[in-house]
């Protein structure tokens, strides 16, 4: 049996006291046997993805296996193609295999209490990693990830530039219930100008395949131009998938004012062709922040209990210079 699963339970009074000042102790003050001289050869990391539905989840799931290997640490790794049930089954797994560490991009933010206190209980550290969970702080280590309040607000900010007269907007919105989808819709609404409605709103599940029949639909309800004169789309994938019907309904590229989010090739090619005027960057290459936390909660240090992610806003004008050299 390796050290990892005979983890300590280390009852460290300065870290309780960090953690009384807004700092983050290990949870449950567990940390691992090798303490606190782990290295990464002493890792080993449970990445249960949510799925493969977007550009930005495969750029994600490239950047923890890519940081697994250069940095010699041990991952698991599975696909819950986009169903929380595979999820806390994949957590549970990890749990009975004894890791040092979870990290978890939750698909939806309910539902994870009864898991994370099993890992709290068998005295694994978990980091949620992107989107957020309802879950009570103190059942998990730290999150990861997007302001994805601030990236609706963002939106929004584009949207009053461009329709500083007023006027209609759609939105697509992302997985229902997922951190992404509900910040998002939150931030636009804190943010967009009273003069502007919201027409209607409707899921596209982040992908471009179930964007299509969505924007289909809406173009079948509303007149472009007429009904409404924006789309707010809560990422670059859906976006791609929105452009195909727009352009089968015949809509040319700058007829409508649309803001997506994520920032991906697949964006920035949609801001050269002309269809999106800004795209709202989210940076999914979270990989050696996730380790590097994982490590420090291994050797029983005080992490943040929040770690945001420092974002732009992209813009069509260089767009194509940019392009080239876009990771993801
Ligand atoms: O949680 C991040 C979101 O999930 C990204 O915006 C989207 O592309 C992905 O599917």
């Amino acid at each position: 049996m390796s050290h990892f699963k005979k983890l300590a339970f280390l009852f460290v009074a300065a870290a309780m006291v960090l953690t009384a000042c807004g700092g983050a102790a290990p949870t449950e003050e567990a940390v691992a046997s090798c303490a606190p001289n782990c290295t990464y050869a002493d890792m080993v990391l449970c990445y249960p993805q949510l799925g493969a539905e977007s550009d930005w989840r495969t750029a994600n799931t490239a950047s923890i296996k890519e940081t697994a290997d250069q940095l010699g640490a041990k991952l698991i790794f599975s696909d819950a193609q986009q169903k929380q049930e595979n999820q806390i089954s994949a957590v549970r797994s990890c749990i009975q295999q004894g890791v040092s560490v979870i990290a978890l991009p939750p698909v939806v933010e309910d539902g994870w209490d009864a898991v994370l206190t099993e890992a709290k209980n068998a005295g694994i550290p978990v980091i949620i990693v992107d989107r957020s969970v309802s879950a009570d702080q103190s059942l998990y280590a730290a999150h990861i990830g997007s302001n994805m309040v601030l990236e609706g607000e963002r939106a929004a900010d584009e949207f009053n530039k461009m329709l500083p007269d007023g006027g209609a907007v759609l939105e697509l919105s992302g997985t229902t219930g997922s951190g992404a989808a509900v910040g998002r819709a939150e931030g636009f609404r804190n943010k967009i100008n009273d003069n502007i409605t919201i027409l209607d709103s409707q899921t596209g599940n982040f992908t471009r395949a179930e964007a299509l029949p969505v924007m289909q639909a809406f173009l079948q309800k509303y007149t472009p131009g007429e009904d409404f004169q924006g789309i707010f789309i809560h990422n670059d994938d859906m976006g791609i998938g929105a452009i195909e019907a727009l352009k089968s309904a015949g809509v040319q590229p700058g007829d409508l004012s649309i803001v997506s989010v994520d920032g991906t090739r697949g964006g920035f090619q949609a801001m050269v062709d002309g269809w999106f005027q800004a795209d709202v960057e989210c940076n999914p290459l979270l990989g050696p922040q996730v380790f590097d936390m994982a490590l420090k909660l291994m050797n029983g240090e005080t992490i943040d209990q929040e770690i945001l992610t420092n974002e732009t806003v992209y813009y069509p004008d260089n767009a194509a210079e940019l392009l080239p050299s876009r990771q993801y």
